[in-house]
């Protein structure tokens, strides 16, 4: 067994605010070697593992994308109903394996909150958390700061909303961590009560100031950002619970038109009925944009991984 190193990215807890400036100088300069090039070969030769155990659309593809964008090869572990775990095969004997045949790194996501963590455990690779269950996205939180930065020129001195199902988000809890780390921010957690922000994120916060709020109604005027997420069907036990508070918060144009100051609206996606589709060619809508950013974060996040770089 190898003990989780430095070079894994479990929890944006323990990353300081040096590493992410670091990261999207990187990111930066990638983006622009990409613009004459579409292919680097900063990684040339290097092997990154994807292990999805739950759906993935962006984080899956944009991890795939940018090892290959930096010229690395990508070894895909395939829908886990076609794997051995299928026979049986634990989680822990699966990942030893993997790792076994020497990728130089591995992103995992799984739907058992602490399997990142469990995975780094095992691993002499690095170990990237692509997502565990409800507790943290730490990747998904580097291109939401990268995006805030592009956005508003600083993150300090930010008021940003985090709106929707807070209770089960592993998105907002990350980007929390994240945030805590800058000067002057404000979070504002808005959310029905049933869905309010777990004490265990607010508890761990130590520099930012919260507040929360039922709706956005009170708040939005002073919001520079608006961070929306989906009620997450997959993680309710009870599904009347999930079908009682379906549509409890939704945003669309018509909602929006009476304000005259509007924050830029983030979301990690996938939207459901959250975000109507009629905001989508507002210049503040950012989703689209936030989700492109990723590839090129990710991008820095492989080369500096692979490379060694903290
Ligand atoms: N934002 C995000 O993690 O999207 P996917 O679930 O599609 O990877």
């Amino acid at each position: 067994m190898s003990a989780p190193s430095d070079r894994d990215v479990l929890s944006t807890r323990t990353i300081p605010r040096s590493y992410y400036e670091k990261l999207f100088k990187e990111t930066d300069s990638l983006r622009k070697e990409l613009e004459t090039k579409n292919i680097l070969d900063s990684c040339r030769g290097s092997i990154l593992a994807t292990i999805f155990m739950e759906p993935s659309t962006r984080t899956r593809l944009s991890f795939h994308y940018a090892m290959v964008k930096i010229g690395g090869e990508v070894i895909d572990f395939g829908p886990v109903e076609a794997a051995s775990i299928a026979k049986g095969e634990t989680f822990e004997d699966t990942i030893r394996m993997i790792d076994g045949y020497a990728p130089d790194v591995i992103v995992i996501r799984n739907k058992v909150p602490g399997s990142a963590k469990l995975a780094a455990d095992i691993c002499a690779a690095p170990v990237i958390n692509g997502g565990d269950g409800s507790n943290e996205h730490p990747t998904q939180a580097m291109l939401d700061l990268y995006t805030m930065q592009k956005l508003r020129g600083t993150i300090d001195g930010a008021k940003v909303g985090l709106m929707g199902d807070l209770a089960h988000s592993r998105t907002t809890s990350s980007l929390s961590y994240a945030l805590d780390k800058f000067d002057n921010v404000s979070i504002f957690y808005i959310a029905p009560s049933e869905l309010q922000v777990r004490p265990e994120v607010v508890d761990s916060l130590s520099h930012v100031h919260v507040e929360k709020a039922e709706t956005y109604v009170n708040v939005i005027r002073d919001l520079d950002f608006l961070y929306v997420t989906r009620l997450q069907r997959e993680r309710f036990t009870e599904p009347r619970e999930y079908e009682r508070l379906k549509g409890s918060y939704q945003l669309d144009r018509s909602s929006l038109s009476k304000y005259s100051k509007l924050p830029f609206i983030m979301h990690p996606l996938p939207r459901v009925d959250e975000l109507n589709p009629d905001l989508d060619a507002l210049s503040i809508a950012k989703y689209f944009e936030q989700a492109r950013n990723g590839m090129y974060v990710r991008a820095a996040l492989l080369k500096r991984t692979i490379s060694g770089q903290s």
